[in-house]
């Protein structure tokens, strides 16, 4: 069965991704989909901060791919052995520009946590065990974010 959350504030919606955070322990790719304004980044802004990854957390939206290094004490990236969070925004791309940023061989890595904005907009190339998150928009503060079960 899918979880799904009800949020009524951009707060809440960090927060869920700091609680996602607790249970990844390197290896994982995470892709969230829903539209624009939906909440992706958001979360994602959460989700690195329960990393540990020291701010400021931009969208990558223009970049494409941006990479996190860890923060220099990082306690809860020690103990994991987690070396880097990738974060993708696919929206203005295709599956080939997120080849050409060496996705395979960052896949390839288990100690990488990869972070995917837009991921069925390059499903081609996601694996079948990835975390899906979906996101609606209900209204100005109000959203649905679903973990979809594999
Ligand atoms: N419950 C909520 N959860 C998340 N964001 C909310 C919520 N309520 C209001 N917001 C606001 O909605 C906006 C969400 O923007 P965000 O950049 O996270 O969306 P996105 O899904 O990444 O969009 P894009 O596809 O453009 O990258 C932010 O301005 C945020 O403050
Ligand atoms: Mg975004």
């Amino acid at each position: 069965m899918n979880k799904e959350f009800i949020t009524i504030n951009s707060k809440q919606t960090k927060k869920l991704g700091e609680f996602l955070a607790q249970e990844l322990r390197g290896g994982e790719i995470i892709c969230l989909d829903g539209e624009l304004g939906a909440g992706k980044t958001t979360f994602t802004q959460g989700l690195l901060k329960g990393l540990k990854i020291e701010g400021p957390y931009t969208s990558p939206t223009f970049l494409i791919m941006k990479q996190y290094q860890p923060h220099p004490s990082p306690l809860l990236i020690k103990e994991r052995g987690i070396i880097r969070v990738y974060h993708f925004d696919a929206y203005r791309v295709g599956a080939q520009d997120i080849l050409n940023l060496g996705f395979e061989e960052i896949l390839s890595n288990p100690k990488n946590i990869i972070i995917i904005e837009w991921a069925k907009r390059i499903k081609e190339i996601i694996p079948a065990d990835a975390i899906r998150i979906e996101f609606k928009w209900l209204g100005e503060n109000k959203r649905k974010i679903i973990f979809k079960n594999k």
